[in-house]
């Protein structure tokens, strides 16, 4: 078997991460964190306090960007962002960085590049929408808001992020709402995939359900 593509789509905080992860390591696939890339950018675009506005800044932006990941590590320019990347300073401004065209263009280029030929399975928005229409299994994974909030509390109280639950809560809900309504490829449901509700589930049984749709595909 040469190039198979499994695409997990779905708002923020559904599991996607977690389950795309274990299936990689399951069927020995590459994984590739598509919201990681949106968040590097977003990272830069922070930190060189680029005018989200002004075309010439984000090409500007985008040429001196360079994109590196080695073993789910992500660089950028060289630099080693995989923590600063999680931050609640990065998501609060990743959503409006992901609706911008050129952003999205350089990106779909790049996520299509590293997944060429192999199998590799992908996490994002618009993965089995625009990035791969054609993949072998697309799912479109769900979760209540406020499950999804409880989760990511959960991660930052981990690495001790300060954070609380309401203001977790108005977040995610401002990112399905940009994310959903966005021009550019907005966070919908492929028609071909299957969705998977994860707030009545534990991840074993996502991870089971999937399996069951890859294990179709390939004939095991
Ligand atoms: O999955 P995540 O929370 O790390 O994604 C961060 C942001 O990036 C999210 O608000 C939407 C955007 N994103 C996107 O637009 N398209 C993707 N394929 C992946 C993420």
């Amino acid at each position: 078997m040469e190039e198979f593509i499994v695409t997990i789509d779905g708002p923020a905080g559904s599991g996607k991460s977690t389950i795309a992860k274990i299936i990689a390591k399951k069927y020995k696939f590459t994984y590739l964190d598509t919201g990681a890339m949106y968040r590097m950018i977003a990272l830069y675009a922070l930190e060189n306090n680029i005018d989200l506005e002004d075309k010439i800044a984000i090409k500007n932006m985008l040429d001196n960007t360079k994109l590196d990941i080695v073993e789910n590590k992500f660089f950028l320019n060289g630099k080693d962002v995989s923590e600063e990347i999680r931050t609640p300073k990065v998501s609060a401004v990743v959503s409006p960085v992901a609706a911008i065209k050129e952003v999205r263009v350089k990106l779909v280029d790049l996520q299509r590049e590293i997944s060429k030929g192999k199998k590799t399975i992908l996490d994002g928005r618009d993965i089995g929408t625009v990035v791969f229409p054609n993949a072998d299994v697309k799912i479109y994974l769900v979760a209540s808001p406020e499950e999804r909030a409880n989760r990511r509390l959960k991660e930052y109280k981990e690495k001790g992020v300060e954070a609380d639950y309401e203001s977790v809560l108005a977040s995610i809900k401002e990112r399905d709402f940009i994310d959903s309504t966005r021009e550019e490829s907005p966070l919908m449901k492929a028609e071909d995939a299957h969705e998977i509700d994860s707030s009545i589930m534990s991840i074993e049984e996502v991870v089971e359900e999937i399996s069951k749709y890859i294990d179709k595909k390939i004939g095991a």
